[in-house]
């Protein structure tokens, strides 16, 4: 039996390979690449010592889907495969709504069309827009500014009505927040293309000389230092999430928060990244962007009770972690 992951190529796809195949899955990986290098799958192997088939298609696209259906002896799904960029979602809405919502539907008609009856989907913290921390899974959601996340929360819900129709369907909605850090041997990591948006990427090129200083957007929220807090996680710890989620899924929807449970602000991070890498990082403080909320962390009791997962390594590491990548990343 395999499992299909669809978006392996990319980020948290190819460090939640590397564990599948370390517990002894078989891995089929779908991505068209869009985000990603070939080269990663060759990455993966080189860590786990072990194959994996690959298929370069378009998971919204059903005809080529249900081809590695029929191929294949599938025991569940892990759907990463979604476009990503909070900006680029807001000047391209149609994309950004026609690739998640489509491919998630296509994945989930395969699996119903071809008896599949796990699934694991991508969600997002963004879904809870600016309730109060620490966020609970029962929190209603709050509609997001941005098309990135408001597809998150359409493709949850597609997801429920899904299960409601079909109740031998298992689907387990894994909430992430800010996942950070790389594998160890520094194989693999997060590469974005052009500036990076998002804060550990771009300390780490700030950190090579590729940038020259971070920008701190805001210091004057009403948080421990006045910036921005959020739950960073190592993605080797949403990787073994990812684990733990399939193998207790059970039939119907569980939905669960995937963070560590601690704030962290901008500034602390910043601190952290200078002790864990010995190294001082130039950053000026500058308005705040748009569409950031002051806090966003998480309540991982559920998770922990229900799943006995939670995340092991901490925010040096994490640093650690990310820092080694950017070096092996020219
Ligand atoms: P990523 O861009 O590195 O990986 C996504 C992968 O999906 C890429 O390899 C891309 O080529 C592929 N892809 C996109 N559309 C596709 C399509 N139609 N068909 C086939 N492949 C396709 O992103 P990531 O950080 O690894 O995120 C994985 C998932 O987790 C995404 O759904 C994302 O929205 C979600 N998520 C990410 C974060 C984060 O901060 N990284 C936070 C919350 C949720
Ligand atoms: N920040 C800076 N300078 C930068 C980049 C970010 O000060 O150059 C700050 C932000 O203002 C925020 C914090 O660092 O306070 C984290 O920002 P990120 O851009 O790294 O992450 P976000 O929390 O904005 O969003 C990320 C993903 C979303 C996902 C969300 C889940 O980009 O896709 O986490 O919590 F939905």
């Amino acid at each position: 039996m395999s499992i299909l992951v669809t978006g392996g190529a990319g980020y948290i796809g190819t460090h939640t390979c590397v564990s599948l195949l370390n517990a002894g899955y078989s891995v089929i990986i779908a991505d068209n690449l869009a985000n990603s290098k070939i080269e990663s799958i060759n990455k993966i192997k080189e860590i786990t010592n072990k194959e994996v088939s690959f298929y370069q298609v378009d998971v919204t696209n059903s005809v080529d889907v249900e081809k590695i259906f029929f191929s294949h002896n599938i025991e569940g799904v892990i759907h990463f495969a979604g476009l990503k960029a909070v900006g680029e979602s807001v000047e391209k809405p149609l994309q950004y709504y026609y690739n998640n919502l489509v491919s998630t539907i296509v994945i989930a008609e395969a699996c119903i069309k071809f008896g599949v009856e796990k699934l694991i989907f991508s969600s997002s913290a963004t879904v809870y827009g600016d309730n109060v921390v620490p966020f609970t899974e029962e929190m209603e959601l709050k509609p997001t500014t941005n098309p990135y996340g408001t597809s998150k929360a359409m493709c949850e819900k597609i997801l429920i009505d899904v299960v409601n129709a079909n109740p031998n369907f298992s689907v387990s909605l894994l909430r992430y927040f800010n996942p950070v850090g790389a594998h160890e041997s520094g194989l693999i990591g997060e590469a974005p293309n052009g500036i990076p948006n998002n804060l550990m990427p771009y300390l780490t090129q700030v950190a090579k000389g590729k940038l020259e200083k971070l920008r701190v957007f805001g210091n004057d929220y009403s948080t421990i230092d006045g910036t921005g807090v959020r739950d960073y996680i190592h993605v080797m710890d949403l990787a073994e999430g990812h684990l733990a989620a399939f193998k207790h899924i059970k039939k119907g929807v569980q939905i669960y928060n995937l963070g560590t449970g601690n704030g962290v602000s901008v500034l602390q991070l910043i601190k952290a990244f200078e002790e864990a890498n010995n190294m001082i990082i130039p950053y000026s403080i500058v308005e705040r962007r748009a569409g950031d909320i002051a806090e966003c962390y998480a309540d991982v009791s559920k998770v922990e009770k229900e799943l006995g997962w939670t995340a092991k390594r901490d925010v040096l590491e994490m640093c650690r972690d990310a820092w080694k990548f950017e070096l092996n990343n020219i």
